[in-house]
């Protein structure tokens, strides 16, 4: 049984075999994924898939505390990361270090995660050099969805070049790897080309130094909507659903709970 690697390791899997990993945000989530990930990030893309907001700004530090202790006791062989929510770091590299140390102390989680590139570099040198893991996040950042205007492809044309900065700056503060999300494919090659870090793809390239998606999305249990990014490698939401119409088919129809589901009258030896 493998233990889990660390960011420093994750950091150096730069240009080797892809880096692999989804969100997760329970146990048993975890435990099924557990031995095929080389890390799982508990995302505040929580607050979307599971407690129906309209965005990850409603997301707090509670949730996605409770969250990564869940994650927690799901994960033998994989590296936890731990989201860091909207209004829990961008104010200083003070309040930053402050969150982020609850994050790792409360959750066990091993780095964290936050959105911004050039803006956040401070901050990520800050945690770093005061011993919390950073993974940074650029490209579309969805906690900026509305000073972004939406969720489209980010660094098209001449704003591919601020990208760029964006990586190098949080490569440059010390973060052990960067989510590039929505970007051109073209840009994400020459952002993996050009810093010493991984770069983790979601809606970017095959040619990052690993992939992530949103383990609702690729199940097919979160179908609200569908990026283009998105692959579904199942489609349980609809089998869920068919299995919940079929309960309540036989529950109307007397045919559910059968004789196989009910007890008999107490006989000698025989308990609950
Ligand atoms: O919250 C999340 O799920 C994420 C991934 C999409 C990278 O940040
Ligand atoms: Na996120």
């Amino acid at each position: 049984r493998k233990t889990a690697p660390l960011p420093e390791d994750i950091r150096a899997r730069k240009g080797g075999a892809p880096l692999v990993s989804l969100t997760a945000y329970t146990t048993p989530m975890a435990q099924l994924m557990d031995a095929h990930c080389d890390f799982v990030l508990v995302g505040d893309s929580v607050g979307m898939v599971l407690h129906g907001l309209e965005s990850t700004l409603g997301v707090t530090m509670e949730m996605m505390i409770l969250h990564g202790r869940a994650v927690r006791r799901g994960l033998a062989q994989a590296m936890m990361v731990v989201d860091m929510p909207f209004g829990s770091y961008e104010e200083s590299p003070e309040q930053a270090f402050r969150n982020a140390a609850r994050l790792m102390a409360e959750t066990g989680c091993a780095a964290v995660k936050l959105e911004g590139g050039v803006q956040m570099a401070g901050t990520i040198a800050f945690l770093v050099k005061r011993g919390i893991p950073v993974m940074a996040h650029v490209g579309l950042t969805p906690q900026s969805i509305n000073t972004l205007g939406g969720y489209k492809v980010q660094g098209r044309g001449a704003a591919g070049d601020r990208l760029m900065a964006d990586a190098v700056a949080v490569a440059e503060a010390g973060a052990f790897a960067v989510v590039l999300e929505k970007v051109p494919a073209a840009l994400a090659d020459r952002v993996t080309a050009g810093i010493a870090i991984p770069t983790i793809g979601i809606g970017a390239s095959a040619g990052c130094d690993g992939q992530i998606l949103v383990v609702d999305d690729m199940l097919g249990l979160f179908t609200a909507f569908k990026p283009k990014f998105v692959k579904r490698y199942a489609t349980l939401g609809d089998q869920a659903e068919a299995a919940v119409a079929a309960y309540a088919e036989e529950v109307r129809s007397r045919r559910f709970p059968a004789a196989e589901h009910v007890f008999a009258d107490a006989r000698p030896g025989e308990g609950a």
